[in-house]
């Protein structure tokens, strides 16, 4: 018996970010938007506690107890009084480091794998619970959709979205660690005044009215410039989507990941057969959001 759990990748269309607080952490005005980019999580009883993973970037991902997988099975386990006895392999197609929650993905599907497995009969409420102890981007990855994230970015607030955007994902040739692109945030910033980050109206009547013009105008990203300090070759890839037509073109989240939102899927092809061509990244993949959170399949 096993249980496979669907989850997808997410970009942040704004993300507004305050100054550090005294835990280290960053208050957030983080809206995400789920994209339809999925790892698959399957969760089978085993002897002990252990994680494979196949795909493209799977020599890069730990298996070990690091992993948001394992630490998730772990933290149901322990809330239950379960010996956490399963193999948990991860079918990973979401770009690792890249600034698309791929961790995070694993860790809500793996928790909601180990939930219908075990049959814990968790609340949604408990499972979001315990998302946000594993990560500011757990929950939104068990949810989906698009939502405001607020302090950490783990309070969630559902936002409607009233139709479908076309995105185009440029993968880069390594990665970024979202710890240190926040070091780099606090280094740009430090003697500035860093206001309060809040969620820009625009955007959200943008994401409410399914406008990709109006979302264009809207996106931001205050993690960019520490991202581009970081990886000043990004540079390059953002002018290269912007050239070949992309309404707007961003960091996702602490990179290194830049996305491109396009008016359809036709021009969204268009930016993604320029982007391969013009040599300034990895891989390039289309996707379209809002897509569903961590579903059992
Ligand atoms: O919550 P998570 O473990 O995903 O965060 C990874 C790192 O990103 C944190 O250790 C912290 O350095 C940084 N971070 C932050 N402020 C946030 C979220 C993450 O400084 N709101």
């Amino acid at each position: 018996m096993s249980v496979t759990v669907r989850v997808p990748a997410k970009v942040n269309v704004q993300l507004a970010v305050g100054a550090a607080r005294p835990d280290g952490f960053h208050d957030l005005a983080n809206v995400f938007l789920a994209v339809g980019l999925y790892d698959e999580v399957t969760v089978t009883p085993a002897e002990e506690l252990r994680v494979t993973c196949a795909g493209p970037d799977a020599a890069e991902v730990p298996l070990d107890r690091t992993n948001l997988a394992a630490r998730a099975a772990i933290a149901l386990a322990e809330r239950r009084g379960l010996d956490p006895a399963v193999h948990l392999h991860i079918a990973k197609d979401i770009p690792v480091a890249g600034g698309m929650a791929g961790g995070s993905a694993d860790g809500a599907g793996a928790l909601l794998a180990c939930d219908a497995l075990w049959g814990t009969g968790a609340s949604r409420e408990e499972l979001l619970e315990i998302c946000a102890e594993l990560g500011s981007d757990v929950p939104f990855s068990l949810v989906g959709g698009a939502a405001l994230g607020t302090g950490r970015g783990e309070k969630l607030r559902t936002l409607e979205v009233g139709g479908e955007f076309s995105w185009v994902f440029a993968m880069a040739e390594r990665g970024l660690s979202t710890p240190a692109v926040f070091r780099e945030f606090d280094r740009l910033t430090e003697g500035l005044d860093v206001p309060e980050p809040v969620a820009s109206e625009d955007l959200l009547d943008a994401l409410a009215g399914g406008d990709p013009d109006a979302l264009a105008a809207a996106v931001s990203n205050d993690l960019q410039p520490a991202a581009l300090s970081l990886f000043p070759e990004l540079a390059d890839t953002l002018a290269a989507g912007s050239a070949a037509g992309a309404l707007a073109g961003l960091v996702s989240g602490s990179g290194p990941t830049t996305a491109f939102l396009a008016r359809d899927t036709g021009a969204a092809a268009k930016i993604a057969d320029a982007l391969r061509a013009s040599g300034t990244c990895r891989t390039v993949r289309v996707a379209s959001g809002p897509a569903p959170g961590a579903t059992v399949i």
